[in-house]
C-alpha cells in the first residue's frame, strides 16, 4: 500500500480529486467506484468545483457505488442513491443512466446482487475505487467476521456500524439493519484503490491496519495485498502511526 499523509481533510480531499481528474484526463470513459459516508464529501465538493471550472467532463463516465441500505429506496433522504445525487451527480454533467447504486428495495436480492456484479464486469471493471473505512475496519459494508464474501451480497450490519451511522437517522427503529454491498472480491478487482481516512476517531483502526497482519476481523487489512492501493490519511487519522 502506498501511504500519503496530508495536513488536513481539505488537502486529503483535493489530492483524491486530482487523482480522479488525472484518470479522467487519460480515460474519459473510465469507471469509478464510489463510496458514501462523511469522508468522501470533501472529495465530491472538489470534483464539483473542478467540473464547474471546466476541468472535468463527466459525460462519458460510469459509476458504481459500493453499497445501499436494504429497505430504503432511492427517494429516501438517507439512501445512498439520494446521497450520491445530492452530493455529486446533481451538480456535474454525468448521465444518471450510467450511475449505479444497488437497489435497496429489490424484491429478489440475490438476483439484484448477481446482476450488479455482472454489470460491473460488462462495463469493463472499476478503474479507481474510492473507499472509506468504518471504525471497526469495514470496507463497503463488509463487516468483521470469521469469513468475508467475494461478491456483491446482503450483509447484516454490526451493532458498532449501526451505532456509528445512527447519527443520520431520527431513531434506531428507522436505521436499516442490513445493506447490499460489493464483496471483498468485487473491491479487490478494481485496478486502483484509493482509501480515504480522516479524523481522530479513525486513528486506532489505522494503527491496526498497518500492523502487518491480514485478518477477516479487519476487512480493510486485505487491501495490503492489492497491487495498486493508496491510503490517504490526514494527520489526525495518522496520529497513532509510528513515524
Ligand atoms: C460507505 C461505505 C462505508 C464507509 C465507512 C466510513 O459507502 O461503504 O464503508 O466508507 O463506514 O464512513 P464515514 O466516512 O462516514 O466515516
Amino acid at each position: 500500500m502506498n501511504i500519503e499523509i496530508k495536513k488536513s481533510y481539505d488537502e486529503l480531499s483535493r489530492f483524491a480529486a486530482l487523482e480522479i481528474k488525472k484518470l479522467i484526463d487519460e480515460k474519459p470513459n473510465c469507471v469509478l467506484g464510489l463510496a458514501t459516508g462523511s469522508t468522501p464529501i470533501g472529495l465530491y465538493k472538489e470534483l464539483v468545483k473542478l467540473h464547474k471550472e471546466g476541468e472535468i467532463d463527466f459525460s462519458k463516465i460510469t459509476t458504481f457505488n459500493l453499497d445501499e441500505y436494504r429497505g430504503l429506496d432511492g427517494d429516501h433522504n438517507q439512501s445512498y442513491r439520494y446521497f450520491m445525487d445530492d452530493n455529486l451527480f446533481n451538480h456535474i454533467n454525468i448521465d444518471k443512466n450510467n450511475t449505479f447504486v444497488p437497489n435497496g428495495v429489490a424484491q429478489d436480492v440475490d438476483d439484484e446482487c448477481k446482476k450488479y456484479e455482472e454489470l460491473m464486469e460488462e462495463k469493463g471493471g472499476v478503474d479507481i475505487q474510492v473507499l472509506g473505512i468504518g471504525v471497526n475496519g469495514h470496507i463497503g459494508f463488509n463487516e468483521p467476521n470469521k469469513h468475508l464474501y467475494m461478491d456483491t451480497h446482503i450483509e447484516d450490519l454490526t451493532d458498532e456500524t449501526i451505532s456509528s451511522n445512527l447519527r443520520f437517522f431520527s431513531s434506531r427503529e428507522e436505521m436499516p439493519t442490513q445493506a447490499i454491498t460489493m464483496g471483498i472480491g468485487s473491491i479487490m478487482k478494481a485496478k486502483r484503490i484509493i482509501l480515504l481516512i480522516s479524523g481522530k476517531n479513525k486513528a486506532d483502526i489505522v494503527a491496526k491496519l498497518f500492523s502487518g497482519k491480514i485478518t477477516t476481523e479487519l476487512p480493510a487489512s486485505i487491501l495490503q495485498i492489492h497491487n495498486n492501493c493508496t491510503v490517504v490519511l490526514d494527520e489526525e487519522a495518522a496520529s497513532l502511526l509510528n513515524k
